[in-house]
């Protein structure tokens, strides 16, 4: 996109300091920034100290093989002592560490001493079936305390485990199982979703029935929705049997700070998922020092929230290893946000006091298009503080979330990172920098990022290229699982010594970076290069749109053409459907009028040439839109692989508005 385009996108830039009180008593000040700049190595050696370590770490980076790292190598710590044990021997037993909400509206309150006694039961069942330091354990598990204390559990003797999101099928589990070599899964009988039950179990059965998955020896089964659930003898078995009748003493070892903490599967846009290798003591470092830097957590007072689901790493990183080395007080919820309501998140705010809430720009464009009264009925002057992650949040859904849910005076923290990063690389400081709605920023301290050109070049500010990151990082993945050679050429291959992230960003006149979406999105237009964000971004300024998704369509002019399906807003929506029985011509106005203003903001040559008013986009359940599919249609193509879509009715949907469209061209 071209300059002028960009200084379009930025003009109506606004700015929001820290509020004072924050600022006063930050965790972290601007002095960090200095401290890692003049030293990054002493700089993370003395975050590891955050943490504690049956043996101290002499050695803090050894990047004698790039771009394979060893962070902390001499040290050893073992991780669940550092979330559980030590808080308990500190005085903190009595401190709530998870409030759990299930979403039929059961609730748990677990304190750091109950938690402490529940790993230790989990780690003396799972050494009971014979699971070994090394050994691999599969997690399939709904949003229950169950969940965090198997992970935990893993953890503490030493077993890398594979959560594999519960709302994958039974082929997405059996690959991770093959894969990972699994020897034991963890699951439950189901989990509530939209108010029932829904089962996991059956899925298990069904992953062990596949070739390659005999590794399992044992299935340890939460008993959750208490529905029927077939038994296999002599694997299966109850939690409540198993891990009941342990004792909830259990002496947790030491491991080496290159031990394998977990791998997480991220599903490439082609190929087998890859299995994202995570270690122990670099990974802890970051994902506590970025905890307690970006949320600015005061332990004692503050109640957390993050809304991800644990299968993703946002759930890892920031439910519970973040948090929990950090002491911290958090919420677990089980269910989606609007049951039994949509004012469901907010009652849960409300009831809890949460204080910092983190979440995906997707789920609060959802809250947008239910409407402002929603968040308004409830009490949530508790917020402090707001985050977001996952994909690039566009200003209006910034300002949104400021304003509606945070009262118009927390800062928002857009925070980017990625499964691979392990932790948070690129946020604002909440005490210290000045927000902008819809960038994510600076760097963190100890981080080196960048964006570049074609050649590697280092882009100035104002310009456009590629994000990558040019000095090794405490939490950055290790390998893929089983596949070095797939994590050369995948992250370390495109530019020379630089980690390719593969997103697009920009630098802003200020230096501050703006992330554009993965570059596989950025579309080719009569030889400008134009990002699908920025236009979303353009679209959903527009106050008739609540979320947009774009594409570029193969075109016989342009070499692409720009693509838009948009969701209209509920009030716009119940008028257009009523226009729209009425005459044809009246979509077409209002197509009209998102095209124009998109020229307007962002210039002509980044106008779509067909928008496509719809009732749902395609996403992946971790809210990512599947443009993948949105090119097959807009290219009448056959649809792709849709397993991963969170409701495959959606396509239909799609699909049969499509009629309508071409007459539009
Ligand atoms: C990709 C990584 C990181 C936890 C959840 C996703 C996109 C993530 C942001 C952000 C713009 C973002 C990037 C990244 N992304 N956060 N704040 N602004 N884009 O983890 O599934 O590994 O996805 O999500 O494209 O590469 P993931």
């Amino acid at each position: 996109m071209s300059n002028e385009s960009l200084a379009n996108l930025l003009k109506e830039e606004r700015r929001f300091a820290p509020p004072a009180e924050l600022a006063a008593r930050a965790n972290v000040t601007a002095e960090a920034y200095e401290q890692a700049k003049a030293d990054r190595l002493g700089f993370w050696a003395a975050q590891a100290r955050r943490l504690s370590w049956a043996s101290a770490p002499t050695e803090t980076l050894d990047w004698s093989n790039p771009p394979f790292a060893k962070w902390f190598a001499d040290g050893k710590l073992n991780v669940a002592y550092n979330c559980v044990d030590r808080h308990v021997e500190n005085g903190l037993g009595d401190r709530v560490a998870l409030h759990f909400e299930g979403e039929p509206g059961d609730t748990r309150s677990i304190t750091y001493a109950e938690l402490l006694g529940e790993v230790s039961r989990a780690a003396n069942a799972l050494t009971e079936l014979g699971v070994q330091a090394g050994d691999r354990v599969a997690i399939y598990m709904p949003m229950i305390p169950e969940t965090v204390v198997a992970m935990l559990a893993c953890a503490r003797i030493g077993a890398p485990h594979s959560v594999v999101f519960g709302g994958f099928s039974a082929d997405a589990l059996a690959t991770r199982i093959q894969d990972a070599d699994a020897r034991v899964v963890i699951t439950a009988d189901g989990g509530y979703r939209r108010g029932k039950p829904s089962a996991l179990k059956p899925a298990v059965d069904e992953a062990l029935t596949r070739p390659g998955t005999e590794s399992v020896r044992s299935v340890l089964v939460v008993r959750r929705t208490g529905q029927e659930t077939a038994w296999t003898k002599g694997r299966d078995v109850w939690w409540h049997d198993l891990v009941r009748r342990q004792s909830d003493q259990h002496t947790p070892q030491a491991f080496d700070a290159e031990h394998p903490l977990f791998i997480l599967y991220t599903s490439g846009t082609t190929g087998k998922p890859k299995g994202i290798l995570h270690t122990t003591g670099g990974y802890l470092t970051q994902v506590s020092y970025t905890h307690h830097a970006v949320f600015d957590l005061k332990p004692e007072s503050d109640v957390y929230w993050c809304t991800a689901d644990v299968g993703w790493v946002t759930g890892h990183s920031y439910i519970v290893y973040g948090p929990l080395s950090n002491g911290a007080t958090e919420v677990l919820y089980e269910g989606t946000p609007d049951t039994p309501h949509q004012g469901r998140w907010w009652e849960i705010v409300q009831k809890y006091g949460v204080t910092i809430l983190y979440t995906a720009p997707t789920a609060i464009r959802a809250c947008m298009k239910w409407g402002d009264d929603i968040p308004a009925k409830f009490d949530l002057s508790s917020l402090r503080l707001l985050g977001s992650v996952g994909e690039p949040i566009n200003p209006e859904a910034w300002v949104w979330y400021r304003k509606h849910i945070g009262g118009d005076t927390t800062p928002v923290v857009d925070t980017w990172w990625q499964t691979e990063t392990g932790a948070i690389m690129i946020s604002p400081l909440p005490g210290v920098t000045d927000t902008k709605p819809g960038s994510a920023q600076v760097p963190l301290p100890g981080i080196a990022a960048t964006v570049v050109d074609d050649d590697a070049n280092e882009v100035p500010d104002g310009a456009g290229g590629y994000l990558v990151l040019t000095e090794p990082w405490p939490s950055m993945l290790r390998t893929i699982w089983g596949d070095d050679q797939r994590y050369l050429d995948t992250y370390w291959s495109r530019f020379k010594n630089r980690y390719f992230a593969g997103d697009g960003a920009k630098k802003d006149d200020d230096g501050d970076i703006w992330l554009l979406g993965r570059v596989d999105d950025v579309m080719l237009v009569s030889g400008h290069n134009i990002s699908t964000t920025e236009v979303e971004s353009a679209l959903v300024s527009h106050p008739k749109v609540a979320e947009a998704a774009v594409v570029g369509a193969t075109d016989p002019q342009t070499t692409q053409a720009i693509c838009a399906f948009v969701i209209l807003r509920q009030e716009a929506a119940a008028a257009e459907a009523k226009v729209e029985a009425a005459s044809a011509d009246a979509e077409g106005d209002l197509v009209e009028e998102l095209r124009a203003h998109v020229a307007k903001q962002l210039g002509p040559i980044a106008k779509p040439k067909r928008i496509l008013p719809v009732a749902e986009l395609p996403k992946t359940r971790s809210g990512k839109i599947m443009r993948r599919l949105l090119r097959d249609v807009a290219e009448n193509r056959a649809l792709g692989d849709v397993t991963t879509l969170t409701d495959s009715s959606v396509m239909e949907l799609i699909q049969s508005r499509l009629p309508a469209a071409s007459s539009e061209d």
